[in-house]
């Protein structure tokens, strides 16, 4: 599947709080195409971090679209918090809630994009019959919870299979890819066709963020030139 172009997208939950805006300038002016902000609420997964609070500071800070990853149970909730904060992707996880189209036809309502995730060890059936509805598809490469986990490489079959049903639909859906990605293995997540890939520690874990950004578009941008 060959590309022109893939979306490098910041995870913040590496990067350094005490100086949030200069992470998100650095990263912004090295060519990031999107921030993502990893919202885990110690239920759905056992890591509490972000809430609306943070998304209202990050879009104050960047104009880069925001996409926010919702780890929680019960994400209705929570979406409307999300969207009057400034998201422009709210996504939810399709395990957390086994009726997805209300929620999606209510972040639409809300003037806002639609995304569902799916973990390592579920099955794209969990969201295949919903992606003509959605704006985005997410494909955890690591269990969710934790930056720097390992990327799980047999999750991408279920990743080309989406992929590939995209592409025959015609669909209008970004195929975003989250965990464990960095330059070593960005090449097999864009071979199998991921469009955007999320990174935390591969890009605010070596202490200059833009760096973090133009590494991972060199990587990708030498994967693009080989397929
Ligand atoms: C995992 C989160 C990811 C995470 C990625 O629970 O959803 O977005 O921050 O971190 P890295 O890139 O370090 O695996
Ligand atoms: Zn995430």
């Amino acid at each position: 599947m060959s590309l022109n172009r893939v979306l490098v997208v910041p995870s913040i939950l590496s990067a350094d709080f005490t100086a949030l805006g200069d992470e998100l300038r650095a990263v912004e002016e090295a060519g990031a195409d999107m921030i993502h902000v990893d919202v885990m609420d110690g239920h759905f997964v056992p890591n509490l971090t972000m809430g609306p609070f943070i998304v209202k500071a990050v879009r104050g800070a960047t104009s880069l679209p925001i996409d926010a990853h919702l780890m929680v149970t019960n994400p209705e909730d929570l979406v409307d918090d999300f969207v009057d904060a400034g998201a422009d992707y709210v996504v939810f996880h399709a395990e957390a809630c086994p009726d997805p189209r209300a929620l999606i036809d209510r972040i639409h309502a809300r003037g806002a994009k639609a995304g569902l995730a799916v973990n390592p060890p579920n099955s794209s059936s969990l969201i295949d019959e919903h992606l003509a509805d959605i704006d985005l598809a997410l494909i955890m490469t690591v269990n969710p919870g934790f930056a720097g986990q390992s990327f799980m490489s047999e999750v991408m079959p279920k990743l080309s299979q989406v992929a590939r049903r995209k592409a025959s639909l015609g669909l209008d859906l970004l195929v975003e890819v989250d965990g464990g990605i960095g330059p070593a293995n960005v090449g097999t997540v864009i071979e199998n066709g991921g469009e955007a890939v999320v990174a935390a520690s591969a890009i605010f874990g070596g202490g200059d963020a833009g760096e973090g950004v133009r590494g991972l578009r060199a990587a990708i941008d030498k994967a693009l030139a080989v397929g």
